[in-house]
């Protein structure tokens, strides 16, 4: 396979960016001193701060400050209702800007793209024109920040779902840069392949928007489901948490027979749709209908993550110790 370097310029010069093995962009993410890492995670959320949107960038400015976090993940679903229209639009700075403007959410933020910033000019997000507006906006379609202890993994779902690709003349999917799709995701697969397999990381976690498993209105992506679960599951792999967003809610779901933790954190604005469908299988850990986001806190022997309400009350945690031997304890 075409092995090649890849340099991202960028603004941001703190991570420049080079990819000798894996082909997916790789950022180094500098974490504290005590080699401690934590981020704040967030999805389904521009509506220029409409459905409580404001609210829960309040509290997340509050805890984000509590924990000291090192940056902001965002599970896309960037800009509704139909991602931005180009570089100059307004939403970016409506949306994100504006809202987000707490002292503790002044970091680097990585940012996937979501269905809905396909509807419009996808490419736009991607623009490094934006980070001339906001220095802390990072969005790539697949991609990996690497710290000491943790490695994340960005996987640009939305492609994957079939339905998005047809009726193309009634619905607008910018696949600039992505069709055909079976060539595109198989590049995607293999480009994870390749960089979970040499990753040597204690804590991998990879972030998409789509869900894989889910109770509320979307439900398990089949799609993913079927191509990219198996990879996560791969034991010599070892990935520990997959977060997403897409169903706007609050969820936590894992099931006996594998060691993955699946994390919805698409409550960012528009919420309380009232669906849940929970199946027989997975062990459902929390569900919450409305408005939130998470935190995770890393260190090299534990991870713990905490689900945060629209008033920022704490409402699930979860965490685990793993030691350098013994991957899964
Ligand atoms: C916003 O949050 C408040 C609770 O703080 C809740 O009463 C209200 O219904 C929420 N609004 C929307 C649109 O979800």
């Amino acid at each position: 396979m075409h092995r090649r370097l890849f340099i991202v310029t960028s603004t941001i010069v703190s991570f420049l960016v080079i990819s000798s093995f894996a082909q997916l962009p790789q950022f180094e993410q500098p974490i504290k001193p005590d080699a401690s890492l934590s981020l704040l995670a967030i999805g389904d959320w521009g509506r220029k701060g409409t459905f409580n949107q404001s609210l829960v960038a309040k509290q997340m400015g509050r805890i984000g400050e509590e924990l000291g976090i090192d940056f902001v993940i965002s599970v896309g679903d960037n800009f509704y209702d139909a991602g931005l229209i180009d570089v100059y639009d307004k939403s970016f700075e409506e949306s994100f800007t504006n809202i987000y403007t707490a002292k503790s959410l002044q970091k680097q933020w990585y940012a996937v793209l979501g269905n809905h910033d396909y509807r419009g000019n996808a490419v736009a997000q991607l623009d490094p024109i934006l980070r001339d507006i906001d220095k802390r906006w990072l969005c790539l379609r697949s991609f990996m920040v690497n710290t000491d202890i943790a490695q994340f993994f960005f996987i640009d779902t939305t492609p994957f779902v079939k339905k998005y690709w047809k009726h193309p003349k009634k619905n607008h999917y910018d696949w600039r840069g992505v069709a055909p799709r079976k060539k595109y995701i198989s590049k995607v697969l293999k480009d994870l392949e390749i960089a979970l397999s040499e990753s040597t990381s204690i804590w991998k976690v990879v972030v998409g928007h789509h869900t894989i498993r889910s109770v509320s209105e979307h439900g398990d992506t089949d799609e993913l489901v079927d191509m990219l679960l198996p990879m996560l599951e791969a034991s010599n792999f070892g990935v520990d948490l997959y977060m997403n967003g897409h169903d706007h809610c609050l969820e936590h779901i894992s099931s006996d027979d594998s060691p993955i933790q699946f994390l919805t954190t698409g409550g960012g604005s528009k919420a309380w749709r009232g669906i849940f469908n929970p199946n027989k299988v997975d062990t459902l850990r929390l569900f919450y209908d409305g408005q939130g986001f998470i935190s995770l806190q890393l260190t090299k022997t534990d991870a713990k993550v905490v689900y945060y309400d629209v008033d920022g009350n704490v409402i699930h945690t979860w965490s685990r110790t793993k030691d350098c031997c013994h991957p899964y304890i």
